[in-house]
């Protein structure tokens, strides 16, 4: 079980303390949008190469941006630890995943709420992780999809069935009162922003969501 906290939530001109409070998370979820994969803008490679620098906790980069093929490589080269990037937006998801992995972090693909898993199983072994959307991307604070559950289930069972460590990962609306559905239905990382940055200690409400998601 690992916690991911969105810095998207926090205080984006305190970026490097933002991420020394979340020391005891397993990730730093980094959200990049582009304005046009999602109607919303945040930061690109530059800024992840400085956080990069002062960073206690490896990178979970989120790419929300057209032509991942093109720009997530680059992530992983500058260090990240992890580059997910959406199936939605990817020409060629299976030399993107293997250029992440060349590069030397892990590869995730990850699928919207409207978007089916089932065409993207073939994809499996190309990653190390899958993440399902539990909002629609593009914004932090949303409300959690429950209707996204079964399709958690889903990757799960495909993911066993296929065999190896790929890890499940929930990201939109993720909070105390929604983590254990999520577990429960399989996921095994979980990405937190407002319900991490949003509460008055940080490494309280960590250590809260790690304990519910084992529960
Ligand atoms: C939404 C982002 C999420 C967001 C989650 O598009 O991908 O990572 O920061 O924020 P909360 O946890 O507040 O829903
Ligand atoms: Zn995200």
């Amino acid at each position: 079980m690992q916690i991911s906290p969105s810095i998207l939530a926090s205080d984006f001109a305190n970026l490097q303390s933002e991420l020394e409070a979340i020391a005891t998370a397993d990730w730093a979820h980094v959200d990049v949008m582009d304005n046009h994969f999602v109607p919303n803008l945040t930061l690109g490679l530059p800024v992840v190469e400085a956080l990069l620098k002062v960073s206690p906790v490896p990178l979970d980069c989120h790419l929300m941006i057209d032509d991942p093929d093109r720009w997530a490589p680059g992530y992983a080269e500058a260090g990240a630890g992890s580059v997910t990037f959406h199936v939605e937006a990817a020409a060629d998801p299976v030399a993107t995943a293997r250029a992440i992995r060349a590069a030397g972090a892990r590869a995730a693909f990850a699928v919207k709420p409207g978007t089916d898993f089932a065409p993207y199983e073939e994809l499996l072994p190309e990653v190390d992780m899958v993440l399902v959307m539990t909002v629609e991307p593009g914004f932090g604070g949303q409300s959690f999809m429950a209707d996204q559950m079964p399709k958690v289930r889903q990757v799960r069972e495909a993911v066993r069935r296929h065999g190896g460590e790929i890890w499940v990962q929930v990201d939109g609306g993720v909070a105390a009162d929604t983590i254990e559905q999520c577990a429960e239905a399989g996921a095994d990382v979980f990405v937190a922003g407002s319900a991490v940055y949003g509460k008055d200690s940080v490494p309280d409400a960590i250590a809260d969501l790690r304990a519910l998601a084992l529960r």
